[in-house]
C-alpha cells in the first residue's frame, strides 16, 4: 500500500485495512465544508454502507445529517440499522407501484419534501429514472463493487472472478441515465488472492467501500457548498 494511503487510513479511519489496497484520489482530508449536508440514502440490502456513513457522521469525519433512509424492500436489513441509530426511514416498496415511473416519483417526492441535498445510492438495487437524476443533477452518487468502467451491472464481483482479473475494487460515481457510467469520484483497488472465496473477496471489497463512500460524500458535499457560494 502506498505510504500516504496507509498513513491516512491509520490516522483518520478506524476500519479494517486491506493490505495492498489503494484509494485514489486521496485528497479528501481537505474536503471540509459547512454547514452540514442533508443526505438521503437509498438502500436495498444489508445496509453496511449506510451504517458506515452513520459512523462517519458520529466520528465527526463527515459533516452531515441523514434526513432519510429509503428502502424498496420491507425485509431489507438496512431498516434494522436505521432503528439502531434512530435514523428516520421510509419503505417505498416497488411492488406496491404500477410502474417504475410511479415508484421513482414517490422516491423523488420523499427526498424533495425533506429538502435532501445529496442522494447516496448505498446498495440500491434499482435503476433510477431520469426524473430523479434530473432533480438531483450532480447531487446523486452510487457505489459499485468493481473498478468501473469494468464490470457494470449485476454481480460485478462474480464478473471479475470469471474474467480472472488480478485487481478489482469499488467505485463511487455520479449517477447518470446509463447504468454505472457517470463520472468517477473515487475508487479503491483490491488485488485478488489465489484460492480466495467470493465471499471473502466481497468482504475485502466492502471494507474498502466503507472507507471510500464517506470520503466521496465529503468531496461531493464540498463541491455542492462551493458552487452554492459561487452562485451567491
Ligand atoms: C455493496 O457492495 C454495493 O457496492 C453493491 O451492493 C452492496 C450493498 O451492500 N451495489 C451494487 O452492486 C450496485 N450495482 P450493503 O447493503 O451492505 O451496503
Amino acid at each position: 500500500m502506498k505510504q500516504d494511503n496507509k498513513e491516512y487510513m491509520e490516522n483518520n479511519l478506524s476500519y479494517d485495512l486491506n493490505e495492498q489496497s489503494l484509494i485514489s484520489p486521496l485528497d479528501s482530508e481537505t474536503s471540509l465544508f459547512s454547514p452540514k449536508i442533508r443526505l438521503g440514502i437509498l438502500a436495498s440490502g444489508n445496509g453496511s454502507n449506510f451504517e458506515y456513513i452513520v459512523k462517519s457522521i458520529e466520528n465527526k469525519q463527515l459533516n452531515a445529517e441523514i434526513s432519510i433512509l429509503i428502502v424498496n424492500n420491507p425485509k431489507c436489513l438496512a431498516i434494522n440499522k436505521a432503528l439502531k441509530y434512530k435514523i428516520p426511514y421510509a419503505i417505498i416498496d416497488h411492488r406496491d407501484c404500477n410502474s417504475r415511473y410511479e415508484h421513482d416519483m414517490l422516491v423523488k417526492k420523499k427526498l424533495e419534501d425533506l429538502s435532501v441535498e445529496l442522494v447516496v445510492m448505498a446498495g440500491w438495487m434499482r435503476i433510477v429514472g431520469e426524473e430523479i437524476i434530473n432533480s438531483f443533477k450532480n447531487r446523486i452518487i452510487n457505489i459499485h463493487p468493481s473498478l468501473l468502467p469494468s464490470f457494470k451491472g449485476v454481480d460485478a464481483i462474480q464478473q471479475a472472478i470469471e474474467k480472472k482479473v488480478t485487481i478489482t475494487g469499488c467505485t463511487v460515481h455520479y449517477v447518470q441515465k446509463e447504468v454505472d457510467s457517470g463520472s468517477i469520484i473515487i475508487q479503491a483497488a483490491v488485488p485478488l488472492k489465489e484460492q480466495e472465496s467470493k465471499e471473502k473477496l466481497k468482504k475485502r471489497i466492502q471494507s474498502m467501500e466503507h472507507i471510500i463512500l464517506p470520503l466521496a460524500i465529503a468531496k461531493v458535499a464540498k463541491n455542492i457548498r462551493t458552487s452554492f457560494m459561487d452562485n451567491k
